[in-house]
């Protein structure tokens, strides 16, 4: 092997390990990401094909609004080609939130309930994804299969 290929590789090898230390998942912004987390053992619902590139080119939502920093406050800077953190890194529980502990925080007030929700990953994405689709209709007049999606099987295909 040439010393140059050697060097490449290398070098590739440790962007790899510096990507997987900050919990980077990728630069490159691919156009539909299949929501497939490795956190889970098994998915219980069909695989979300995320249309990604749709949603900040057609539909105009800028990066800030779904990738935000360690302190949830939105990545206005944030462009094509930058890494970005899985929401995983963060939102660490694989799942929705079980009804045993939503029977346990009953008592909260409703911030310190969002935060302990926050802590799980589909609730996270739930959050995101569907409160944003349910404001987006209701300001646009959308009713049932209009609109951005909002019901299980719109997302997770049977
Ligand atoms: C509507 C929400 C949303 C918008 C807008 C958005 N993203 Fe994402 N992006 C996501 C989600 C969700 C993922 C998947 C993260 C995960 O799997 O943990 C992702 C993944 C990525 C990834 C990693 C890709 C991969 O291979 O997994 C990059 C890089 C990225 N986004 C950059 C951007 C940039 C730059 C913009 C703006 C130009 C942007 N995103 C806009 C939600 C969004
Ligand atoms: C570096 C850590 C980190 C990463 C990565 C991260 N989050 Fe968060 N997120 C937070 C924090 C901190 C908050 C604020 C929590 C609170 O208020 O208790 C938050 C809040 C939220 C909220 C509540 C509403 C809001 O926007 O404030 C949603 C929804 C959310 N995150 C979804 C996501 C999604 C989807 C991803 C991946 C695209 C993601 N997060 C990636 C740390 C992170
Ligand atoms: C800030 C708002 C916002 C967020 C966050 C958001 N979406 Fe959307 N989504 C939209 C809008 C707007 C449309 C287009 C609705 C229409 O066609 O009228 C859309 C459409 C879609 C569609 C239909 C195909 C398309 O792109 O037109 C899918 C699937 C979808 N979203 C999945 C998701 C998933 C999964 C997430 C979370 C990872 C997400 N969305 C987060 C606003 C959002
Ligand atoms: C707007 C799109 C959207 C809608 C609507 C939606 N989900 Fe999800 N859901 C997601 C995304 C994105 C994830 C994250 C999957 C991943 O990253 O692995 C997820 C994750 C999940 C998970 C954990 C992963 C698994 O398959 O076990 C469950 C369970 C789930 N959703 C159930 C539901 C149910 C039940 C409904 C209807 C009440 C629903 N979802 C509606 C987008 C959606």
């Amino acid at each position: 092997m040439k010393t140059g290929k050697l060097f490449k590789i290398l070098m590739l090898a440790s962007v790899a390990t510096l990507f997987l230390a900050a919990g980077l998942i990728a630069s490159t912004c691919p156009d539909i990401i299949p929501m497939e987390n490795a956190a889970y053992d098994s998915h219980k619902k069909g695989i979300v094909q995320f249309t990604h590139g749709k949603h900040y080119k057609d539909h105009a939502i800028a990066c800030g609004e779904c990738h935000h920093d360690a302190q949830g406050k939105p990545l206005a800077d944030l462009k094509e080609g930058d890494a970005v953190q899985g929401c995983i890194e963060c939102h660490k529980i694989a799942g929705e939130m079980p009804r045993e502990v939503k029977q346990e925080i009953k008592g909260l007030s409703r911030e310190e309930k969002q935060k302990k929700e926050l802590e799980y990953h589909a609730e996270a994405l739930h959050m995101n994804c569907r409160d944003c689709h349910k404001a987006y209709n209701k300001e646009k007049g959308f009713k049932g299969k209009d609109g951005a999606p909002t019901s299980c099987t719109a997302c997770h295909p049977k």
